[in-house]
Formats: structure tokens, C-alpha cells, sequence
């Protein structure tokens, strides 16, 4: 595979492509750019001479085929709320921000489909839905602002994959820009569609390195009548992962949240966060937040009860809230949302995005404890996660007054303590946030020889001058 140019693409070259999307539209004024160069974790710095902000389909093709040509890398970036560096540019790549495009395209209530653009937010996808009376379930803390050409290029997962499945398998139908600026049209709103290859998959969870997605076409799924969503303190991971069973097996509807909340990673919640209260009177070593969500009106309020009670008998659960309004529901959501914020002032965090089989999520938690507190005594374990995904948020808090900077620069020594332990459980160490930059060492040492060969063997197909997202996965 060539290699891309490494250094800022001369001025000539940079006023071709600003005539492809006009001036307003090539932002090169640092302050402005400024934002786009960071990322929420305040890991990396980025540097880029140039961020386009094509409108249209053919200014994307337009953009890549000049840069291409020209051996220009470039960077896809659609919300910037990325965790693993993938649409940060490292070495002076041109931005293609696809902000842009925000069209919702069509919205199929009959078929169940809703067409959309890469730059439309995930929040405003799922208002669409709701619009007609469906519901794009995809939801994430980051709703706000990630959007769709995010969600699919990372393979998103987020609160409610337990029911519904990751942002893959919310996918019908894509479009892709390849690196030679031709534009791959896999648009379909079938559920049935076996001719040939399903080339749709290769481009989910590709980070921005084999194409630029501009559009896709999504599920949509009845909207529940009725939605219950519950705080519950239990004793252990492995009291949580019993009654996740036992939600599953009784409550009447389906269990579409389970998300496990450690005491400690609360309190800087209720410590750091906006406006974020303790749902229960009195402390717990360890919690649940659950919804379930029904088709019948009468839904599962009941069947929930009668599962909290009898979890409570079981001695799986020590205390419980039942959200008694739409509000008090969207309160216990803001707290485990702002987890991701209210760590920061706690100083530095080496981060984990692991899973493993749920039935192995209580030893794994026990394990990498022990060992992360071994290795660096005073360090804080604030495990949190999506339980029914296997999927725990690992993340570990510095001593308290420690120097942040020792701390993380153990990063790379506390995650082969902790991905050791990943191993064991025949685990994954990334998740759902994908591989960036920051995972990519370590996906060529962990991945499967073939599997890793394969992968390149696209890439090089793909994008064989090595311009799309140089750097990132492989
Ligand atoms: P960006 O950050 O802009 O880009 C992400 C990657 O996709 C980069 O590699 C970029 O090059 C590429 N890319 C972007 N757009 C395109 C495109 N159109 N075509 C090709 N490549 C593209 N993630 C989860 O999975 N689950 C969670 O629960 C979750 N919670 C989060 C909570 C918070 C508070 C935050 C800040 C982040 C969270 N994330 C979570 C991570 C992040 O929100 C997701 O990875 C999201 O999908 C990124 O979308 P984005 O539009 O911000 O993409
Ligand atoms: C979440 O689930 O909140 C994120 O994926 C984890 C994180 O922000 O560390
Ligand atoms: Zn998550």
C-alpha cells in the first residue's frame, strides 16, 4: 500500500479543495478548528491545516477523489464524542466533518425504515421516530451530540443493545463514498436482500478507514405503550446478574436496560455531577438500573413489583425505587449518563471498555479489582456497565492526591493486568468504542494472526494510497 503524504498539503492544494465546498465551508482559522482537535477524554491533540464541511454527497466523492489523487490523507469526524481517538487528526490530515449532511432523507412507519444522513445527531434520529410512533432505540450517553455516521462507523452500543441489538444490527442499508471519490450505493429498505457478498457490514465498526458512510437506511421498531424504569441497590455483580435472569424470565414485557452502577463511580456523580441525588435513603455497595418496556398499557408495573419483591426475598435486592414519573425515570438516566463526566475531577482515569461472558462478569470484577489495586494501592476501581452486553466500563481512578500524570502514564501496564483477566474469560478488551488510536497497538498484538491479515487485505483493496483515516485500527 502507498503511504499517504505526511505533511500539510501545499497551499495550491488546499484552495482545490475549498473550491469544492466554498470557502464558508473550509474552515482553516485555528480557534475555530480548536475544537475539533480535542476529544472528550483530553487524551490527544490533534493537528489539521484544513476541516471541510461538504453539503452534499457529490462534495464528499468530489473531496475524496482530489485526495486520493493527490495522496491527501483525511479524517472523518461526525460528533467528535469518539473515546479511542478515531476522528482526531494526528498527523496533519484534512477533517471531512460531515455535519452537513443532516438530512433525515425518508421516514417509512409501514416499512419500519428511516433513511438518514451521517451529520444527523442520534437524539434527533430517535425524535423522528417518535414522530410516527416508532422508535429508533439506539441511546447512548453522547445522544446529544454523535451522530449517525459515528454511531455506525464506531458499531455504537450503548444502553439498550440488550434488547435491540448494537448500531450493526440496527442497520439496513448504507452509503459509502470510497476512497477514489466513487460512491457505493447499498441503500436497500429490505430485510432480504441475498445477492452476493454483504459488503453493507464491512463498513460498521471501519472507523472512518475503508469509506466515508453518508447516509444510511435504519431500523424502526414499534414504540412501547408502556415504559418502567427501576433504581435498584443489590448486593453484589453476581446478585445483579441473577436478577437479570430473573427480569428476563419473568417480568411481563422486555428487559431493554440493565445497567450495573458501583457505589464508588455514584458518589462522584452525586459529588461532580449537575443536579444528581441519590435515589435511594441510604447507601449500597452496588446498583441496578433497569427498564422494561411493554406493549400492553397495563404493561409490566406489576410483574416488576412482584419481581423486586421477590428478589428482595431471594436476598438479590436490598432496596428499591420505582420511577413514579417520566421525570423521576429521566433522574436516574441523567445520573448514570453524566459517569462519564463526573470522573474527571477525581483526576486521572485509565479507562476499560471490556467484555466478557455475562455469566463471568462477577469473577472478572473480583480479579481485576485485586490485581489493579495490587499493582497501584490506593487506586479506585468504578466499574459501571451494560451488564446484559458482558460489557463493564472498567475504569480506574487515581489515588486519591496522586500525581495524575504517574498515574496515567501506567495506562498501557494497568489494561495488560486487566485485559489479562479479559483473556482468561475468553473476553474482548474493546467492547463497544472501537479501536482508534488508542487500541491499535494492541489489536495487532491481541487479534487473530489471519483475522488481523484479512483486515489488511481490505484495507489495502480499499484504500490502497492509505488516505482514509491513516493510523487508526490497523
Ligand atoms: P466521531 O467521534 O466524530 O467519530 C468516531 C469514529 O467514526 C472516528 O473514527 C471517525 O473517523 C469515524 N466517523 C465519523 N463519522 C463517519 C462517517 N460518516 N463515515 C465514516 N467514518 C466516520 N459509545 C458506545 O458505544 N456506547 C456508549 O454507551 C457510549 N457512551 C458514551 C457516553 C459519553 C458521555 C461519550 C462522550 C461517549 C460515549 N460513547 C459511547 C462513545 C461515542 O459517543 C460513540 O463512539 C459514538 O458512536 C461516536 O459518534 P460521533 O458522531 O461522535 O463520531
Ligand atoms: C458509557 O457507557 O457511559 C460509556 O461507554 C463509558 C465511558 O464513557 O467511559
Ligand atoms: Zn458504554
Amino acid at each position: 500500500m502507498n503511504s499517504p503524504l505526511r505533511h500539510a498539503p501545499a497551499p495550491d492544494l488546499l484552495a482545490r479543495f475549498a473550491a469544492i465546498v466554498g470557502d464558508r465551508y473550509a474552515v482553516t482559522d485555528p480557534a475555530a478548528l480548536a475544537p475539533h482537535l480535542i476529544e472528550g477524554r483530553g487524551l490527544y491533540n490533534g493537528t489539521t491545516s484544513m476541516l471541510l464541511r461538504p453539503g452534499s454527497v457529490a462534495e464528499v466523492a468530489a473531496i475524496l477523489k482530489l485526495a486520493n489523487e493527490t495522496r491527501t490523507p483525511v479524517v472523518p469526524q461526525g460528533g467528535n464524542t469518539g473515546l479511542v481517538g478515531g476522528q482526531i487528526p494526528f498527523d496533519g490530515e484534512l477533517i471531512v466533518s460531515l455535519t452537513r449532511l443532516d438530512k433525515i432523507r425518508e421516514v417509512d412507519a409501514t416499512s419500519n425504515t428511516m433513511t438518514c444522513e451521517s451529520g444527523v445527531v442520534l437524539a434527533k434520529a430517535q425524535d423522528a421516530a417518535t414522530a410516527v410512533d416508532r422508535l429508533f432505540p439506539l441511546s447512548l450517553g453522547a445522544e446529544g451530540s454523535c451522530t449517525i455516521g459515528g454511531n455506525l462507523s464506531t458499531n455504537a452500543g450503548g444502553t439498550a443493545a440488550l434488547a435491540y441489538g448494537i448500531t450493526r444490527e440496527l442497520m439496513l442499508g448504507v452509503e459509502v463514498v470510497l476512497a477514489d471519490g466513487r460512491i457505493l450505493n447499498l441503500l436497500r429498505k429490505l430485510k432480504k436482500d441475498n445477492t452476493g457478498y454483504d459488503l453493507r457490514h464491512i463498513f460498521i465498526g471501519a472507523e472512518g478507514t475503508l469509506g466515508i458512510i453518508t447516509a444510511a437506511v435504519l431500523k424502526l421498531f414499534p414504540r412501547p405503550r408502556a415504559v418502567e424504569t427501576a433504581f435498584v441497590a443489590v448486593p453484589s455483580p453476581a446478585a445483579a446478574v441473577t436478577l437479570l435472569n430473573l427480569a428476563q424470565a419473568r417480568v411481563g414485557g422486555t428487559v431493554t436496560s440493565f445497567e450495573l452502577i458501583i457505589r464508588e463511580v455514584m458518589e462522584f456523580g452525586i459529588k461532580h455531577g449537575p443536579n444528581v441525588r441519590d435515589p435511594l435513603a441510604s447507601p449500597h455497595p452496588w446498583y441496578v438500573l433497569m427498564e422494561v418496556a411493554s406493549q400492553q398499557a397495563d404493561g409490566p408495573r406489576d410483574s416488576l413489583e412482584q419481581l423486586l419483591a421477590d428478589g428482595a426475598e431471594a436476598g438479590l435486592v436490598i432496596d428499591a425505587t420505582l420511577a413514579a414519573s417520566l421525570d423521576q425515570a429521566k433522574a436516574f438516566w441523567h445520573l448514570r449518563h453524566t459517569l462519564t463526566e463526573t470522573q474527571k475531577p477525581e483526576g486521572g482515569s485509565i479507562k476499560h471498555d471490556v467484555s466478557v461472558p455475562v455469566a463471568a462478569i462477577p469473577d472478572f470484577l473480583a480479579e481485576a479489582t485485586a490485581a489493579v489495586i495490587k499493582l497501584i494501592p490506593g487506586s479506585r476501581p468504578v466499574p459501571f456497565g451494560h451488564v446484559g452486553d458482558g460489557n463493564m466500563h472498567f475504569n480506574v481512578s487515581q489515588p486519591i492526591g496522586a500525581d495524575k500524570d504517574a498515574f496515567i502514564a501506567r495506562w498501557s501496564e494497568v489494561n495488560d493486568v486487566v485485559d489479562a483477566i479479559v483473556t482468561k474469560y475468553n473476553g474482548s478488551f474493546s467492547a463497544e468504542h472501537g479501536i482508534g488510536k488508542l487500541k491499535r497497538d494492541k489489536l495487532a498484538k491481541a487479534k487473530d494472526p489471519v483475522a488481523l491479515e484479512l483486515m489488511r487485505v481490505l484495507k489495502r483493496q480499499l484504500d490502497p494510497n492509505g488516505i482514509l483515516n491513516p493510523g487508526k485500527v490497523l
